[in-house]
């Protein structure tokens, strides 16, 4: 039994250093293009055999710690009803995009286990496939990075809709993010039932707020969700970008391990969250496009900053890109395994 990232997320001693990747599975892999140009994404998400599929493909590749259920943040968003499409060149498209009390009314109640019994029964096959050998992570998007998508039907730079609601009709907004965080609380709890060992709220674009209007619009929609985690005693990672500024309060919000980007240094973010939580991520996912020598600098600079304190993830602060080269995933897994033995 491979334990190392559920004895991290509980920051107990660990062997080495566990790592995985946001984003392990995708086009930067032949075997998920090979599997792309047969399926369309979300065929892949809804089909329980193909999803676990996916999610074992960087698990075969790579000596890896997790696996992380392979599906999408807007995939539960589906049955509550809203009208999702991915497109090859612009990314998720929302055709019915949320701008009223009525929309909002309209936003279906969903039974995770009986609307989303795909991601659960994907969730059961990858659990029997690892057999213990890594952890397996379910996940869900944030209130706050679900709302923006619901809002501006799809992906944003400047959030204005999402944030013209939220000053202009707060009272909406509690409703639309109140009716999201039930949702999501549910969709988690059942994962951990369906087999996840750990699983990861992504705020993706939260950053994009000041840590007044987080403390104000999202930490009460946020931290119900973590309290229904505590609960259920499955062990969570809060993860945002750009994040830096919000540290202290996605901390009060919850999660046992918070998420770092790469724009703070490690110390100085864990000094924030505080010693009493775990942290992942900080490598720019970037510098997996450098030369062996640089992979190596950083890998390393990582570890010594985080000085085999207990409650480290190693991780990239956010997805792998597109065209990352397969050889530096594979690199950066046997450094930080080889380079935080202990003993
Ligand atoms: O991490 C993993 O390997 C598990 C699978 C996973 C995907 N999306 C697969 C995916 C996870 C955890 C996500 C989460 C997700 N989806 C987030 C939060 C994480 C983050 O990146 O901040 C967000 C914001 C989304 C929304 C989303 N999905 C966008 C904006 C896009 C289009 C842009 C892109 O990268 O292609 C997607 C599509 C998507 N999700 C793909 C994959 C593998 C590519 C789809 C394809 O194969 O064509």
């Amino acid at each position: 039994m491979k334990d190392r990232f559920l004895r991290a997320c509980r920051r107990e001693e660990v062997d080495a250093t566990p790592v995985w990747f946001m984003r392990q599975a995708g086009r930067y892999m032949p075997e998920y293009r090979a599997l792309r140009a047969r399926h369309g994404f979300l065929e892949i998400c809804a089909r329980s055999e193909l999803a676990a599929e996916a999610t074992l493909q960087p698990l075969r590749a790579f000596d890896l710690d997790a696996a992380i259920l392979f599906s999408d943040i807007l995939v539960p968003l589906v049955p509550m009803g809203i009208d999702l499409e991915f497109s090859e060149s612009e990314g998720p498209m929302i055709r019915n995009p949320i701008a009223s009390e009525a929309d909002i009314s309209a936003l279906r109640r969903i039974e995770p286990r009986v609307e989303l019994g795909g991601v659960m029964a994907a969730l059961g096959l990858v659990k029997r496939e690892l057999a213990g050998k890594a952890a397996l992570i379910g996940f869900a998007g944030a209130p706050f990075t679900l709302a923006s998508y619901v809002i501006e039907g799809g992906s944003s730079r400047n959030f204005t809709k999402t944030k013209r609601l939220m000053y202009g009709e707060p009272r909406l907004w509690h409703e639309l993010l109140g009716k999201l965080s039930a949702m999501i609380a549910d969709y988690l709890v059942c994962q951990a039932d369906a087999g996840a060992d750990a699983v990861q709220l992504f705020d993706s674009w939260v950053g994009c707020l000041g840590p007044e209007d987080y403390r104000e619009y999202v930490l009460p929609h946020s931290k119900p969700i973590f309290d229904a985690l505590k609960e259920r005693g499955v062990p969570s990672i809060h993860f945002g970008t750009d994040s830096g500024g919000l540290l202290s309060a996605m901390r009060d919000a919850g999660g046992d391990v918070i998420g770092l980007d790469w724009r703070i240094d490690l110390a100085e973010g864990w000094e924030k969250i505080g010693l009493d939580r775990g942290i992942q991520g900080n490598l720019d996912p970037a510098v997996l496009f450098a030369p062996r020598g640089e992979i190596e600098r950083r890998v390393r600079s990582i570890l010594d900053k985080a000085a085999g304190r207990p409650g480290h993830i190693f991780n990239l602060g956010h997805g792998i890109l597109p065209d990352t080269p397969l050889e530096s995933v594979k690199a950066v897994v046997e450094l930080v395994h080889e380079y935080s033995r202990r003993g």
